[in-house]
């Protein structure tokens, strides 16, 4: 096929054209790119258990909730020493499903009460066999019978798989039948740019490197809760973590919450990407809402939650924030009410939601671009604000995201959109996909260029869900597939097709393009898509797809030249239909980068091979 890209017509860019969609499922986030390795570290949640524990010398160890560390982390490990017990006593916890040990300086820390002085010991050790310790730090006890928070950093060598686990130990001989309490346990290894309570490089690393423009959180279903009790309270998250209660979720499992509001903030500025924060907007996922003036005390919550983003230290909560070690206002420029109130019984209560919590937010701080959680205008106002974007999410199988290539042609503009979630989790037979595909991935890179080619409208997209921890995909079975997933033991990380994808999308848009009209000599469709762009600078862009079995040569031209150049640079993604990256080979499907020079008459010849996504980027 060949395409000559005019430098006119066409659309300018969406404002945040590729970013993510972080909400904690799969222990995508408390076990995932939280960089804190310990699991079920303080019971939180409605079904705390011991199943990450083992005893060591015999102890026997229980949850306790009547010695409570603070109102918030009300349960404790309790160790009763044998009366005749010697030599080493304590226990272990095996993280999340192992934990993995890069090399490197670690901190642990635990809050401990009991009659004991004395040492213990904290060392990283094989989960079976003995003799390898791969890191160990020992810490003077004094006798307290208050709670003592004991904290140390150590080196440690990295581990040759993650079925490893932390073991605190202390004399036998010294606490024979006494009783011991622990809480709030932790392990943080190196975390990414070395913050304090930050992420896993393992997965931060790749979020970053996608190069996104924004970070939605916290959710998604999380944000909801199963019910208005149990929804994600963000000043549950906010300050030391002995101050955090966490929550049981509605991903089966309970957030320890230690990525709370100020880490996500933090997160978005670590990735150089604007932040989008969600506020519970009165619906929660099993239908309960709230309406009529019992939403007042929900605004004022939600409104508390921006001045602690954006308020300086002359404001509450501003204050607040920077008695959290954050001084410096964000930049929040988005937030977006409630999620997907079109679903679960919300769409009639959510005109009024909608419109009370627009109100009150937009005359509080009118620089703030509001975001409705469904572009279902149903369940929206009538006279809905120019200003309000909508958010319009679409899980579907590959031939579906194809034939919406599209569907944003003819939506009315009034308000403009933004593509919070979309996924392809379904194979083209209906069933659920548990990795992303070469062919769902050229699905969606056909997706995001129908919705670009429109980018007078739709603002930007976002794949979700972004992290799976496998052990838990396993377990709870809640949700497939994910951008990236993961496991301790064995170690593995997963880069899905879908992640290069989104990568190569996000690399090659930016707010300043352009997207112009292309004179092809074939048609657009059914297999063969295109979308070009010229950035302000007068760089061409071109991104292709083929949704086909056999391959197809792409010529290119850039109409008047891109001035100076002569080479283009090319990314290429493709393989069998069916090729995925996934545990039995995480490495199946890589892009591939190389450059071409221009040809006759200014053409640039590359070939799209059969299900491949191509980027062509004239330099
Ligand atoms: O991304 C997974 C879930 O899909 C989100 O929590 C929810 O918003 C959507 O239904």
């Amino acid at each position: 096929i060949s395409l000559e890209v005019s430098t006119s017509g066409g659309n300018s860019s969406g404002a945040l054209p590729v970013g993510m969609m972080f909400e904690d499922v799969n222990h995508g986030g408390d076990g995932g790119i939280h960089g804190q390795l310990l699991g079920d570290n303080a019971f939180q949640g409605t079904n705390a258990s011991l199943f990450r524990y083992a005893s060591i010398g015999n102890a026997t160890l229980s949850i306790d909730d009547t010695n409570p560390l603070t109102s918030a982390i009300v349960r404790s490990l309790k160790v009763d020493v044998p009366e005749d017990a010697s030599g080493e006593v304590g226990f272990s916890n095996d993280g999340f499903w192992g934990i993995k040990l890069p090399q490197g300086t670690y901190s642990t820390f635990f809050w401990m009460s009991g009659d004991y002085e004395g040492d213990v010991t904290v060392k990283l050790v094989p989960k079976t066999g003995s003799g390898t310790e791969f890191g160990s730090t020992t810490l003077a006890i004094k006798k307290s019978s208050k709670w003592t928070k004991y904290e140390a950093k150590f080196d440690v060598k990295a581990a040759p798989n993650g079925n490893n686990v932390w073991a605190l130990t202390f004399d036998g001989s010294k606490t024979a039948g006494s009783t011991l309490y622990f809480t709030l346990m932790s392990l943080y290894l190196p975390t990414y740019l070395d913050k304090e309570n930050g992420l896993k490089p393992e997965l931060a690393q790749p979020l970053a490197d996608i190069k996104g423009r924004f970070l939605r959180f916290p959710g998604g279903n999380n944000l909801e809760g199963d019910t208005i009790d149990g929804r994600l309270r963000w000043n549950q998250t906010i300050g030391p973590l002995e101050d955090r209660p966490g929550r049981q979720d509605v991903w089966s499992y309970a957030n320890t919450d230690a990525i709370g509001t100020l880490e996500y903030l933090e997160w978005a500025e670590y990735m150089n990407l604007e932040p989008m924060m969600d506020i519970f907007a009165g619906l929660a996922l099993k239908g309960e809402t709230v309406t009529g003036d019992a939403l007042e005390p929900y605004i004022e919550d939600a409104l508390a939650q921006i001045e602690y983003a954006v308020g300086d230290s002359s404001t509450h909560w501003g204050a607040i924030r920077a008695s959290h070690g954050r001084t410096e206002p964000f930049a929040l420029k988005y937030v977006e009410i409630g999620n997907e109130d079109n679903l679960s019984n919300g769409c009639a209560s959510y005109v009024e939601r909608f419109q009370r919590f627009y109100d009150a937010i937009h005359a509080a701080h009118p620089s703030i671009t509001l975001i409705a959680s469904t572009a279902d205008l149903n369940c929206l106002p009538k006279d809905l604000p120019g200003d309000a974007w909508l958010d319009y999410h679409r899980y579907d199988r590959p031939d579906a995201f194809v034939e919406a290539f599209s569907f944003f042609d003819n939506i009315p503009r009034t308000n403009k959109y933004i593509i919070n979630e979309f996924a392809a989790i379904y194979h083209n037979n209906g069933t659920r996909a548990t990795y992303p595909t070469m062919r769902s991935a050229v699905a969606e890179a056909i997706y995001m260029m129908g919705a670009q080619r429109n980018s007078d409208l739709v603002q930007g997209l976002a794949y979700a869900p972004l992290i799976a921890h496998l052990a838990a995909v396993d377990l709870y079975n809640a949700w497939t597939p994910s951008l990236l997933s993961f496991r301790n033991d064995p170690p593995v990380t997963i880069l899905s097709t879908s992640y290069f994808v989104q990568q190569m999308f996000a690399q090659a848009s930016d707010p300043t393009d352009r997207y112009v009209d292309v004179v092809a000599d074939g048609p657009l469709g059914p297999t063969v898509f295109w979308v070009a762009s010229v950035s302000s600078g007068g760089q061409g862009v071109v991104k292709g797809a083929n949704y086909a079995g056999v391959g197809t040569a792409l010529r290119v031209r850039f109409a008047g030249g891109v001035e100076g150049t002569k080479r283009a640079r090319v990314v290429v993604l493709s393989g069998d239909a069916e090729a995925r990256n996934d545990e039995v080979d995480p490495g199946a499907v890589r892009p591939v980068e190389g450059v071409v020079e221009e040809g006759a008459e200014g053409w640039f010849e590359v070939e799209m091979p059969a299900w491949s996504v191509v980027v062509l980027v004239a330099e």
